[in-house]
């Protein structure tokens, strides 16, 4: 309920009611009586101060700050309190200021009058407290007639038992304004669990008699409909302390909070009537009966008994709850920091009540303190929080949060905290590996049968074989429309003549002294997974849809390149199997293309086993471009730009650079990024990826180009005044896109170039897949009779100081030949 039926005014002679009267609402405390009374009161109970006749030197923010739920003040004292929150003062007036008491600026009124006046008659929308005159006869009608008025009561005049003619039973002042609109006159009663967060027991009924003797004795007293009084537990021992009695709001039904005792409130044995615990409850639970009977050895009782241990997974999880970002991770986190600081709570005899009792006690202060972290933790956090962006706090997903980058002014970094705005987020290609181990290895060893038998499980197709042999069909216009084909068309022709052009056709031959002629010449690499390049053997992998076909576009384009078998597989499995070949699957001896974090992990993992002899084009990180723009940038292609790279994936990386923009610019662009994501399907990913995306702000050009260079993107687009004249300054990118009609996507399907590019900051030393990336180079010599007679005493001379007697000799045996 809202606002309580009375509120006793304790006196010095109270101390025995308190108990009693501490469930059903704040008892009113005399400042002169503070100290005394609180050391006796529960720690569920509430408590208002009376302190308009406090010493002038009283501090009366203390009094909020230590618990009082509010304070009764003068109108001398509230102005003096214009700091306090409103709702936490009362002020008091006399029965001649009523007029004008609705305007004072304070949360409730206490009125003091010769007769009953209601809020309504005062005008005042608060809690009014009413004192008047009130004698052990009329007490209850005065209640009734206060209406929403709190009647305050002098503990003197109140009794524990039934109501006599010199005393009023606190029971009978409670339910005073309570109606039943039941025939039997029972009121509806919730039993709620105070320990768990006030969840509901079951539902009984309570009767005037069975109040009172739960408010006298403190304890779950009902009335049955069939038995009468009952005291619950008297014959199962499940007792429960009553902690708090409330009234609805029309008050006709009753609220009991109570600590239940014994197996727990209903018949049958659950805890709940509403069967078991679930969430926070359930935990509690749990974590309580195994502090009292965790087997020895066990994990928990590890944590029970390992102070350090425990104290490491909590900061462990702390720190795995400030890295999460998606809801779901960021729920995940902080699930298990909540299960392992409750476990430290209730190894320390410490309830989710004592909890919640102390949010609430802390909510009560009025002093805020200023909530800094501790310099411990300041310092501790800072190179994080300027590397990784801020973690989106759950709320930031919501729909009308803006979608904007971070935005950093490179100046005001200091030096030492630059590097960290160039780190990509850790890779954990560690456990990926753990994952894809067992799948890898299945294929090698069960060789098609695994195959198959995974393509059944990832790709839900049931395959006879997973290898399809050419010659390929032609796909339908149903299933391929003529647009379709002629863009694949164009696309094959761009990159074929691009990447024919990088073709070694013919060799290199240098005469290094006269005599001595190096060469080295290309050869494709004999059998490849996937592409051109005049290899030999091209496997192409694709996982197989449903019904065991593959898509036409694939399909197409492998009758294009030649494919010489396609693997009707997708992930590890299919990497596995091109590694090391299976019966059906010729193995190749190196695997290109992209793929998920699956894909690459096994793609890493074969490389590194020498019994595959395999190699691969490079491990793919998470894609990612920057790009760089000056005042000459349209916002509308910039935005595009960074927005066609974050709908790839929530991991994606994407930064841009603005060299000296105005504010205008700026703005500009940052309304185009929000404006143009709210209009994408993707923008559940694309506002995440953005949400962790950075603008660095420059002065200059050459300060977007050193930074650049030192974050080596995959992808550089460069949106400037004179774009060509920039790319001589590009020392470190996978693939340059140059100026403003030169968008990524075209580099993704069509213009020539390949889109395989080296991520995380591997463009400082690796290039993307060319036409290179497909062949081998081998050198070889041809050293004439001449020749030798020039180069061998050199080498005579070098393998003698190595001490390698067998290679000086395989010279001096020829030079002594040629010197007979
Ligand atoms: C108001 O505050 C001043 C300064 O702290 C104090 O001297 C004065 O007594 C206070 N007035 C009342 C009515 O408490
Ligand atoms: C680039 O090369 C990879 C690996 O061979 C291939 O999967 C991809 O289709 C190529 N992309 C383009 C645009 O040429
Ligand atoms: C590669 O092999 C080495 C040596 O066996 C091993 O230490 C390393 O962890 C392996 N790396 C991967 C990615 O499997
Ligand atoms: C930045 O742009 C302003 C005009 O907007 C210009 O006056 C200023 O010189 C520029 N600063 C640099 C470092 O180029």
């Amino acid at each position: 309920m809202t606002r309580p039926v009375f509120v006793p005014l304790v006196d010095p002679t109270a101390n025995a009611l308190i108990p009693s009267l501490a469930l059903i609402g704040p008892l009113l405390i005399p400042t002169s009586l503070v100290d005394a009374v609180r050391p006796s009161l529960p720690p569920t109970a509430s408590y208002i101060v009376e302190a308009s006749a406090a010493k002038p030197d009283t501090d009366l923010v203390a009094l909020l700050n230590n618990g009082a739920k509010a304070l009764v003040v003068s109108q001398a004292q509230l102005d003096n309190l214009s700091d306090v929150p409103k709702e936490r003062l009362i002020v008091k007036v006399a029965e001649s200021e009523l007029a004008n008491a609705a305007q004072l600026p304070a949360g409730g009124l206490y009125v003091s009058a010769s007769k009953v006046v209601t809020p309504k008659e005062i005008g005042f929308k608060g809690p009014v407290f009413l004192q008047t005159e009130v004698s052990a006869a009329n007490a209850v009608e005065t209640i009734k007639a206060a209406g929403d008025a709190t009647v305050v009561l002098p503990t003197a005049l109140l009794t524990e038992g039934a109501s006599t003619s010199s005393h009023v039973g606190i029971a009978d002042a409670f339910l005073a304004p309570v109606i039943s609109d039941r025939p039997d006159g029972l009121f509806p009663t919730i039993v709620a669990s105070s320990t768990h967060s006030s969840r509901p027991l079951g539902m009984v009924y309570s009767s005037r008699e069975s109040v009172a003797e739960a408010i006298k004795t403190q304890k779950g007293v009902y009335q049955s409909r069939k038995h009468g009084l009952w005291r619950k537990g008297e014959t199962s021992g499940s007792v429960q302390d009553l902690v708090k009695i409330d009234l609805d709001c029309d008050t006709d039904s009753l609220v009991f909070e109570v600590v239940q005792h014994g197996t727990g409130f209903c018949h049958l044995g659950t805890p709940t009537c509403f069967g078991q615990w679930s969430g926070l409850a359930k935990l509690e639970d749990t974590l309580q009966s195994r502090f009292v009977s965790a087997p020895e050895g066990s994990y928990t009782k590890r944590l029970f008994t390992d102070e350090k241990l425990l104290r490491a997974k909590i900061m462990e999880e702390a720190e795995e709850l400030c890295d999460a970002n998606t809801k779901e991770e960021v729920a995940f986190e902080a699930a298990d920091l909540i299960y392992f600081a409750l476990t430290r709570a209730v190894s320390k005899g410490v309830s989710l009540k004592d909890i919640e009792l102390a949010l609430d006690a802390k909510s009560l202060k009025v002093t805020r303190r200023k909530g800094d972290a501790k310099p411990k933790w300041e310092e501790k956090v800072k190179p994080a929080a300027a590397a990784a962006p801020a973690p989106a706090p759950a709320a930031e997903t919501a729909e009308d949060k803006p979608i904007r980058m971070r935005t950093t002014v490179l100046k005001d970094v200091p030096k030492e905290e630059r590097p960290q705005l160039l780190v990509r987020p850790v890779l954990n290609s560690l456990a990926m590996i753990d994952k894809v181990k067992p799948i890898v290895e299945r294929v090698q060893k069960e060789g098609d049968a695994g195959l198959k038998a995974m393509t059944k499980q990832f790709d839900k197709a049931d395959l006879e074989s997973n290898v399809q042999l050419p010659p390929f069909a032609t796909p339908s216009e149903a299933e391929l429309p003529a647009d379709v084909r002629a863009a694949i068309d164009q696309a094959y022709s761009n990159v074929k003549e691009f990447h024919a052009a990088q073709l070694d056709a013919a060799p290199l031959r240098v005469e290094t002294m006269p005599g001595v002629v190096c060469s080295r010449f290309a050869r494709p690499i004999q059998r490849v997974g996937v592409y051109v390049a005049g290899c030999k053997e091209i496997v192409l992998a694709t996982p197989p849809r449903p019904d065991g076909s593959i898509s036409p576009e694939v399909l197409y384009v492998a009758k294009l390149v030649g494919v010489t078998c396609i693997l009707k597989a997708g992930g590890a499995q299919a990497v596995s199997a091109m590694a090391y070949g299976t019966k059906e699957v010729p193995k190749v001896d190196k695997i290109f293309g992209p793929g998920n974090q699956w894909v690459t992990a096994a793609k890493m993992l074969v490389q590194n086993d020498t019994d595959a002899l395999v190699s691969i084009d490079m491990p793919a990180g998470p894609s990612e471009v920057l790009v760089i723009a000056d005042e000459t940038a349209n916002p509308v292609f910039v935005a595009s730009d960074l927005l066609s790279q974050a709908e790839h994936g929530v991991d994606s990386q994407v930064v841009l650079v603005g060299i000296n923009l105005t504010a205008e610019k700026l703005s500009a662009i940052e309304a185009e990024v929000d404006k143009q994501a709210r209009a994408l399907p993707r923008v559940k990913i694309a506002r995440e990826a953005i949400g962790k995306s950075l603008i660095v702000l420059v002065d200059t050009q050459d300060e977007a180009m050193e930074f650049s260079n030192e974050y080596a993107p995959e992808h550089l687009i460069l949106h400037l005044k004179d774009a060509p004249g920039a790319v001589a300054q590009v020392e470190n990118a996978g693939s340059v896109f140059v100026g403003a009609f030169s968008p990524e996507s075209c580099g993704d399907y069509a213009s020539g170039t390949n889109h395989t590019l080296p991520t995380n900051g591997y463009a400082r030393q690796f290039s993307g897949v060319n036409t290179l990336s497909f062949q081998k180079h081998i050198t070889s010599q041809e050293v004439t009779a001449d020749g030798l007679r020039k180069l061998g005493p050199v080498v005579v001379t070098l393998a003698e100081r190595e001490g390698l007697e067998a290679h000086a000799n395989a010279v001096r045996v020829r030079l002594a030949e040629l010197s007979k």
